[in-house]
């Protein structure tokens, strides 16, 4: 059976973190082989690109290397993770994926829509999330809630820019929810974290159709008659000697 994947968008403190892990704990309980994974990096060859790139050491050498470097990781991490781990029938749940590159290179880092979708296309070589979704709340707040979680660590690349670019970043997520409505599913994010956490597991649940796993019940019937044939036999076996 094919996997699904689901990929989680928005802001800075929108919550991908912490909802991707409530995610993968209740589709753990309804059986599933889950695997969590994040952007940039997932895989030995991206994780290698991700120190680059959030420390801001290529940000000097301007948004296009930026962008070549976030579809390099990307391609590895399809390639080797993503890709395979779905085709083995795994849920694949990854914190940011190719929305985050259109929204930060493509809308705020204004780089062209042409060379935003070439890139995007060689990096995802056809891996499109079933699902994606967009945590949305005023940037104001997620800045705020990623400020206390760093404590007095530095911000990083990212989290340090100016509040307006924030805010811009969040209207480029809704469009895009707009203009994808079937993959894209917008969720308030400024509510409790476990009341967030029902509403995704049911729009992954009923957009997926992943209540159950078909294959289970039988599965078992067969390990157990396995077992039992084998150990009839060797009962068998055992008494002559
Ligand atoms: N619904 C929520 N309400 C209040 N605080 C939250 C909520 N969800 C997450 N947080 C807290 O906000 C901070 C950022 O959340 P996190 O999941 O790391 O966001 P992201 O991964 O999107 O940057 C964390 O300290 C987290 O505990
Ligand atoms: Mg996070």
């Amino acid at each position: 059976m094919k996997g699904r994947f689901i990929t989680f968008e928005g802001g800075e403190g929108a919550g991908k973190s912490t909802q991707i892990q409530y995610l993968a704990e209740a589709l753990r309980a309804l059986g599933h082989d889950v695997v969590m994974t994040r952007e940039p990096g997932g895989s030995p060859g991206a994780e290698a690109v991700r120190h680059v790139l959030l420390s801001g050491a290529a940000e000097e050498f301007g948004v296009r290397i930026e962008a070549i470097l976030f579809a390099a990781a990307r391609s590895d991490h399809v390639e080797e993770l993503i890709r395979p781990a779905v085709e083995a029938g795994k849920i694949v749940l990854c914190d940011r994926f190719m929305d985050s590159s259109r929204v930060y290179q493509g809308v705020t880092g204004n780089l062209e829509p042409e060379f935003v979708t070439a890139l995007e296309r060689v990096a995802i070589n056809g891996m499109v999330p079933d699902l994606t979704i967009i945590l949305d709340l005023p940037a104001e707040v997620g800045l705020a809630r990623a400020a206390a979680r760093a404590g007095s660590g530095n911000p990083d690349r990212y989290e340090k820019e100016a509040l307006s670019i924030h805010e811009k970043r969040r209207e480029a997520f809704l469009e895009i929810a707009q203009k994808e409505p079937e993959r894209c599913k917008v969720v308030d994010a400024n509510q409790p974290a476990d009341s967030i956490a029902q509403t995704i597991e049911k729009l992954a649940i009923e957009q997926l159709a992943l209540s159950r796993l078909p294959d289970e019940p039988p599965r078992k019937k067969r390990t157990r008659k396995r077992s039992s044939a084998k150990a009839a036999s060797s009962d068998i076996t055992a008494e002559p000697q």
